[in-house]
């Protein structure tokens, strides 16, 4: 493990147990200490990151224990949700916040369920995954394509295609997340915001290696990492949308400069 990266991951420890430290003698709301540990976490990322010899990942990082083929993983269709109802509905509220209104948006690493709140309009809502059956049965789907970004991270759109985009409960299948969070730049418009929401279930089997080192509030400082990597991001920012008891829903997001 690279020092920079062991220093980020040691520091992150440090910052969790301090936070919790102080909410347990209820100085201050658990967002607050939520927001102040990711600030910090942030800052240490864009420090390391921001270092002349550049990224603080290496390439086991993003190695996966099954390296098969995607396509092969998900060949058989499940039609199933992810995440609770609640998580579900807080999915949902995060895209009535952000997302603009009337317009295209895409919605990577898609299946049935792409979780628009009720009455939301758009122009066009177009899906990309891996599965052709999953994506037939979206009700909210204008149009799909089926494609491998772990294959092939340039994503198969024109420049300035969309006015946002979301990722739900996914990023941690990317092999290549800094080369696609450039490309889900390319394709949107000016202003677009791309929203990667996520919980703490998963495939382990196909999450890379980093996303199984780490801890939740960890997960948000990583993600935040990949749209500073990727470079013309603005207003990169962390929320906790949890609402417990249900299951756990962490935000990640920013605009295209
Ligand atoms: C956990 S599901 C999430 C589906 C949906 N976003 C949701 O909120 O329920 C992951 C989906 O990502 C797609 N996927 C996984 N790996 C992929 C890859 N390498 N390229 C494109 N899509 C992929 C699969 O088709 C699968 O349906």
């Amino acid at each position: 493990m690279a020092a920079r990266w062991r220093l980020l991951y040691s520091g992150c420890r440090y910052r969790r147990w301090l936070g919790v430290a102080v909410a347990s003698r209820g100085v201050l709301p658990r967002f607050a200490v939520f927001a102040e540990i990711v600030w910090r976490q942030a800052k240490q990322v864009d420090e390391a990151t921001s270092s002349p010899d550049g990224t603080p990942f290496e390439a086991h990082h993003f190695q996966r224990e099954d390296e098969g083929d995607d396509a092969l993983f998900y060949a058989q269709p499940r039609l199933v949700v992810h995440i609770d109802g609640g998580a579900i509905a807080g999915v949902g509220r995060v895209f009535q916040d952000y997302l603009p209104q009337g317009g295209e948006l895409l919605d990577l690493l898609s299946s049935w369920r792409s979780h628009l709140p009720a009455g939301f309009r758009k122009k066009r809502l177009v899906g990309l995954g891996l599965n052709a059956v999953e994506m037939q049965a979206n009700p909210q789907l204008d149009d799909y394509v089926v494609h491998d970004v772990n294959q092939d991270p340039r994503l198969p759109f024109p420049d300035g295609s969309f006015d946002g985009a979301m990722m739900t409960v996914s990023v941690q299948y990317l092999a290549h997340p800094v080369e696609i969070f450039q490309e889900v730049r390319r394709v949107l418009r000016p202003g677009g915001p791309f929203l990667v929401s996520f919980s703490n279930r998963m495939f382990p089997t196909k999450a890379v290696l980093v996303w199984r080192m780490l801890n939740d509030e960890e997960r948000a400082v990583l993600v935040q990492a990949y749209f500073r990597l990727a470079g013309g991001w603005l207003d990169v920012q962390a929320e906790d949308r949890s609402a417990p008891p249900g299951d756990p829903l962490y935000l990640v997001w920013a605009r295209k400069g």
